[in-house]
């Protein structure tokens, strides 16, 4: 049995005064069935990990480095953020691709310096919506999940999140069966490659404009183990919807 994983990105929000979003989400979850992750903006890891301890909230980073330490201004590596009370990372988020032209090789190394760390390790693969008209959206499934996972992970240490990247914040998402169909394409893959203990045991997350109002029709679809959401993760009302939604899925 897969533990279902809700997981909040909130890429570059959040100050000091936004953790108490995070009271209030421990508030009135005290007991999910799901397990529940947050990731910050690094600035807030550390004090979001004090002010979880406790709860039923686990703490991640958005991005590390592939090296432990050395002379890379402005970046962060997993051994801080583990340091810090991390206990996840995202890797290959479709916006660190975009907007800092991280390659399938440059995640793989991150994901492994993730796992080297005792970090759990969420790798993000998805498709354009001109790869999605072309019809190469499992082509570059295959590609990115070939690229970027390294290969001594468990079932517990991997997770993937599809997020196509049309859906990101658009309000747009796939219809239920295009979710579907991708989902069963990487659990075939993941087996294909990992054997099917760890195979089946990885948690697949669907990602891009989960809300509240179409969470129980996605974690409806086979092999949808949870959800990385972005934008409805900043209020504690919105996320808590989407956890309660998976705990009764
Ligand atoms: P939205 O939920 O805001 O669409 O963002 C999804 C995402 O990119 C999570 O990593």
């Amino acid at each position: 049995m897969r533990v279902k994983l809700a997981a909040g990105n909130w890429k570059m929000n959040g100050l000091s005064a936004d953790l108490a979003e995070i009271d209030a989400l421990a508030a009135a979850h005290p007991d999910p069935r799901s397990e529940v992750l947050i990731c910050p903006p690094a600035t807030l890891v550390a004090a979001m990990a004090a002010r979880t301890d406790g709860t039923a909230i686990a703490v991640g980073g958005q991005s590390c480095h592939p090296a432990a330490s050395g002379a890379h201004t402005g970046d962060v590596s997993a051994a801080m953020l583990a340091d810090a009370g991390a206990t996840y990372v995202i890797v290959g988020h479709s916006e660190r691709r975009a907007d800092h032209g991280e390659s399938d090789d440059d995640v793989r190394a991150q994901a492994r310096a993730a796992l080297e760390a005792g970090l759990k390790v969420i790798v993000c693969v998805g498709e354009t919506e001109a790869q999605r008209d072309a019809s190469n959206t499992l082509d570059i499934i295959s590609g990115q999940l070939a690229g970027s996972v390294p290969d001594l992970v468990t079932g517990e240490s991997l997770v993937i999140a599809y997020e196509p990247v049309w859906a990101i914040g658009t309000g747009r998402t796939p219809t239920t069966d295009q979710i579907g169909e991708v989902h069963d394409f990487i659990r075939a893959r993941l087996e294909a490659r990992f054997g099917t203990g760890v195979g089946r045991s990885v948690r697949i997350l669907y990602g891009g404009s989960v809300k509240p109002g179409n969470a129980t029709e996605i974690f409806a679809v086979s092999n949808v183990d949870g959800a990385l959401v972005g934008g409805a993760s900043l209020k504690a009302s919105d996320f808590g919807g989407i956890i309660a939604a998976l705990d009764a899925a």
